[in-house]
């Protein structure tokens, strides 16, 4: 069977969060099929009502930030265990967050181990479920692959010490993964996010909604000249055309 009779699969890490949901949303609309890796089964009861179905989803439950939770998603991929979509599959990864911008101090002087302690940092899951699927799509070597991350301009802007910390962390993460896969088949690419994005229900409080921002998801899986590159989403205008550029 040809690559292209497959129908692509989006393995989606933090499926349920807020930018799980748009990755999920944009995958599903883009009609490829979802794996998605959740915490358990009221995780994925949470992703079905933000959907609205399960249609096309695929759940698999594992502790994401555990050194084996998503290698042991890839390693049932790859072994064509009934209930795993045996395919080709794009990957986007939102890795989990350990503090929010809205409840974490603003001030270097308030941030404590409290703040720090639990869970893993987004850097250490982010390298975690990279390491184990990077090799599963290069082994496939089906050209439509890609791998998107999104940072935030936290990492930069600092007004909130403690996400500014993990997203920081990320960006030379990213820059090496870009440059470790320019010429490879698989497409990296790092949304660089400027606001707040939350799931539909929340976000009519203070966000933009999950759903609106998985275009931004759609967008990159559409156009393969975005590869390698930083796409940066300062306003609502960037939900509609991609601003990107090469990140070296
Ligand atoms: N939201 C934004 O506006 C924004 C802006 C800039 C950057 N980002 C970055 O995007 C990433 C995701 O942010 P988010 O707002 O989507 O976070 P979130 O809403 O807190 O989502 C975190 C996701 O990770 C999952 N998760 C956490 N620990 C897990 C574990 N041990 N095993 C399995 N799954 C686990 C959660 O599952 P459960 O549902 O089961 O808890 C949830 O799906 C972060 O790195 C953040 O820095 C977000």
């Amino acid at each position: 069977m040809s690559l292209k009779a497959i129908m692509e699969t989006v393995l989606v890490v933090g499926a349920t969060g807020n930018i799980g949901v748009s990755a999920v949303t944009a995958a599903l609309r883009s009609k490829r099929n979802v794996l998605a890796i959740v915490r358990n089964k009221n995780s994925a009861d949470k992703l079905v009502k933000y959907t609205g179905s399960s249609k096309g989803i695929t759940f698999a439950e594992a502790d994401v930030l555990s050194d084996s939770g998503v290698k042991c998603v890839v390693d049932q991929v790859r072994a064509g265990n009934p209930g795993f979509p045996a395919c080709v599959f794009q990957r986007i990864s939102p890795p989990p967050n350990y503090a929010t911008t809205l409840t974490s101090p603003s001030k270097p002087t308030s941030v404590s181990s409290s703040n720090l302690e639990d869970p893993t940092p987004s850097d250490i899951s982010f390298a975690v479920a990279y390491r184990d699927t990077i090799g599963y799509l290069l082994e496939q070597k089906n050209p439509a692959s890609t791998w998107t991350i999104c940072t935030g301009s936290q990492g930069d802007l600092a007004t909130h010490p403690v996400p500014a910390m993990t997203q920081g962390a990320l960006f030379p993460l990213t820059t090496a993964a870009a440059r470790e896969n320019e010429s490879t088949n698989v497409r990296f690419n790092e949304i660089y996010l400027g606001y707040r994005v939350e799931v539909d229900e929340i976000a009519v409080q203070h966000g933009t909604k999950s759903s609106d921002f998985g275009n931004v998801y759609e967008l990159i899986l559409a156009n393969s000249e975005v590869r390698s590159s930083r796409v940066r989403v300062d306003n609502l205008d960037d939900l509609k055309k991609l601003k990107y550029q090469k990140k070296f």
